[in-house]
């Protein structure tokens, strides 16, 4: 048996954009439902960013989202780059007229995020399977899926939001040929910690060294991430904890100045992508985040991409289902695209800028250390770090 049912907006995947977007929605006073394919601990656990612009910070804030992340979250107004031995601080309120940014995990937006949804009486669906969308060249798409109980359910709504990451089903399921992809693959992943330590520093580190990139950041002042450049195809099961803290060790310090270590409470390699699939939109199908878009993150962009995507949709969507106006969905694509090449150009060049590339010879090794040497002395080249990296293009809601 199929329960059939309707909403205004189906959206598939509780993570930060999916679970921003029916929030926006509902301030708007639009109905949603959030499909979830895993369960609300898993989503809530789930280690991934940990850094936001400016422009998102001040967004979670004017949407009512900001009472934890102003009591918990840590104001960094720059970071470290080290290179050849030496760390030079950039700082960004200097360098862009006051702006920083904020460490708050994802895994906290997510928590606060599920708890606000929660609370308003939301319907989010956690543990869902078999996601559907269908009628999607109809003004009346459906979303089917299987809630944990075992009942299938098929939801008529006014729109579709595809929040469900790059291993969703939204973007496959636009008509063959519409979506054009742009891609690049990086010879390299990132091995990644969570310790309980008091981080070794003030603020992040991000250090080019000739056996690879290794960032120091951060989630709480008890608790670390750390990060290390490994080879693509790299096992985890290679990397035993000791011999994690010898390398971060090696790749980051300098005179001067000691890693604290403590106990490993996590670890993880994540491949690096460059991708983003274009047009964002068929019809009432609206792609979002990193089902649309991935970006390596060397830049710390994917999150902030996610939510700056859903807050252009959620306003497109109130002029189109409230106020009949089509303009803002028909733009919302080229708007998004804009926003998401400065950030793949940004992390791209971070990436490229920090990484040891297996491949390069003594010219492309050279031409790195250039660049850092630029990007530290020159005031022009450091401004254009800080204004990419605390957020380029304004995020607004009103
Ligand atoms: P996701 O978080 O992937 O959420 C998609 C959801 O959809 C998931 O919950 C998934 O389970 C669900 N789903 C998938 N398929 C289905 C289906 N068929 N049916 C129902 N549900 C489905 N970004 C930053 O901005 N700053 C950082 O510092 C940063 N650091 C990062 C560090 C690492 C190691 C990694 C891996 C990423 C980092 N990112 C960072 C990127 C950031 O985490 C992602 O861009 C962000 O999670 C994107 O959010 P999303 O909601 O679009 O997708
Ligand atoms: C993180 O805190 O996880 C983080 C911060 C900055 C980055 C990437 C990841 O560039």
């Amino acid at each position: 048996m199929t329960v059939s049912s309707r909403t205004q907006v189906g959206i598939v995947g509780a993570g930060p954009a999916g679970l921003l977007l029916s929030h926006l929605l509902a301030l708007r006073g639009i109905d949603s439902i959030v499909v979830e394919n895993r369960s609300r601990a898993y989503c809530e656990a789930r280690q991934r960013a940990g850094l936001l612009e400016a422009g998102t910070t001040e967004l979670l804030r004017t949407v009512g989202l900001g009472a934890r992340m102003d009591a918990e979250g840590l104001e960094h107004g720059g970071i470290y780059l080290q290179f050849e031995g030496e760390r030079h601080h950039l700082d960004f309120r200097d360098l862009t007229g006051g702006r920083w940014v904020t460490i708050y995990a994802q895994t906290e937006i997510v928590k606060d995020l599920i708890q606000a949804r929660l609370a308003a009486g939301a319907a989010i669906e956690f543990e869902v399977s078999d996601t559907e969308v269908g009628a999607l060249d109809t003004d009346q798409p459906v979303l089917r899926f299987t809630d944990s109980a075992g009942t299938r359910h098929e939801v008529t709504c006014d729109a579709i939001a595809g929040c469900d990451g790059f291993h969703g089903i939204c973007r496959d399921s636009m008509p063959a040929g519409l979506v054009q992809v742009a891609e690049r693959a990086y010879p390299y992943s990132w091995l990644g910690i969570l310790a309980t330590v008091p981080p070794s520093s003030d603020e992040l580190v991000y250090s080019r060294h000739e056996k690879g990139f290794a960032l120091l950041t951060m989630r709480t002042p008890q608790v670390s991430r750390l990060y290390l450049q490994v080879p693509a195809d790299e096992r985890i099961e290679r990397w035993s904890d000791d011999r994690i803290w010898a390398e971060l060790r090696h790749r980051l310090t300098v005179p001067g100045w000691e890693l604290k270590d403590g106990p490993i409470t996590e670890k993880a390699i994540s491949p690096m992508r460059s991708f983003v699939a274009s047009p964002m939109r068929y019809r009432r199908l609206f792609l979002a985040g990193d089902a649309a878009h991935i970006v390596p993150p060397t830049g710390a962009k994917g999150l902030n991409l996610a939510l700056a995507d859903v807050t252009a949709l959620a306003k497109a969507l109130t002029s189109l289902l409230s106020g009949g106006q089509a303009q803002a969905a028909d733009a919302y694509s080229d708007t998004c695209l804009r926003r998401v090449w400065r950030a793949t150009h940004f992390s791209w060049w971070m990436t490229s800028m920090l990484h040891v590339d297996p491949h390069a010879d003594q010219f492309g090794a050279t031409l790195q250390l250039s660049q850092l040497r630029y990007v530290t002395s020159s005031r022009a080249a450091a401004t254009t770090l800080a204004e990419n990296y605390t957020g380029y293009f304004a995020l607004t809601w009103d």
